[in-house]
């Protein structure tokens, strides 16, 4: 596991990197503003509706009173922000560490019904600007992994309200998982995974306590693959215009690892003090 300050920011550094690049532009675009991996079941035909439902699914699990706020911890370009503010009639803080997302995000929030609802922050979800005991609740939405387990945890107790609780939308490592898969997602996927057993100590170290966990892989994981096949073949000349055919290949890999050694959970924890 990754705990030195100098290896956690040469992370963000990289992520702050890879987020900023034009095939992850494009990504968003195509997920229509939701940047995650999506859940598949009867009701979703494409990307863009199984996005938006495991944004859906995360929303369900989220505890809040209209007016009450909300903390987003790596935002993306804001749309799980606005779909929840939409929903829930909170209020919505979300920040991310590409400038790119940030810029695309505040623009998204202002066309969206709820501009006054959401606002975006640009910088490192680790040392927010926020206030001590601000939140009513937060999330990390397929973020975490590429933080820390336990700085990212930190940072959420320090901003949240005692009792408040958190979800975590994160892909913990699949029994079979080696060392040189751990090794390589960290190098090519610059993320740390955890097994699923080790999230209650996390979270009592942090100073919070597991409340569920919803294990989802078969509508994530499982399709992954042949949904992004199907996906790159409908969106054939757009990906062309941004990538490479060997950068395209390169993508089916790293999904076909992930698929083959994470899983998918929707974890919820609560501040115990
Ligand atoms: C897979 S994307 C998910 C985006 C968004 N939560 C969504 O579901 O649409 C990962 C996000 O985490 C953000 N992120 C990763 N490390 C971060 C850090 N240290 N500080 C702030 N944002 C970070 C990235 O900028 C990116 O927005």
């Amino acid at each position: 596991m990754i705990k030195h300050m100098k290896e956690i920011e040469a992370l963000s550094n990289e992520v702050q990197n890879r987020y900023e690049t034009q095939t992850s532009q494009v990504g968003t675009e195509i997920l229509g503003g939701h940047f995650h991996l999506g859940y598949w079941d009867n009701t979703t035909n494409d990307n863009k509706s199984a996005t938006r439902k495991l944004t859906e699914l995360m929303i369900d699990k989220v505890r809040i009173q209209p007016g009450q706020r909300f903390c987003d911890f790596g935002c993306g370009v804001g749309g799980p922000a606005i779909q929840l503010a939409e929903t829930k009639g909170c209020y919505v803080d979300g920040i991310t560490i590409s400038e790119f997302q940030y810029n695309d995000a505040c623009r998204r929030g202002l066309a969206s019904s709820v501009p006054d609802s959401v606002r975006f922050y640009h910088g490192n979800a680790l040392s927010t600007p926020w206030e001590n005991e601000t939140y009513d609740g937060g999330w990390f939405f397929e973020s975490i992994f590429h933080m820390g387990h336990a700085n990212a945890l930190a940072e959420t107790h320090r901003v949240l309200k005692p009792n408040a609780e958190l979800i975590i939308a994160d892909l913990p490592l699949l029994p079979h998982a080696d060392d040189l898969f751990v090794k390589w997602s960290l190098e090519k996927g610059l993320a740390v995974h955890v097994h699923p057993d080790q999230y209650e100590a996390l979270f009592s170290d942090a100073g919070f306590e597991l409340v569920s966990y919803h294990d989802v892989s078969d509508n994530v994981m499982s399709p992954l693959v042949e949904k992004t096949k199907e996906l790159i073949a409908t969106k054939t000349e757009l990906l062309s215009m941004h990538s490479s055919p060997a950068a395209i290949d390169d993508a089916l890999y790293v999904y076909d690892q992930m698929a083959g050694n994470l899983g998918y959970a929707l974890i919820t924890a609560k501040k115990k003090y």
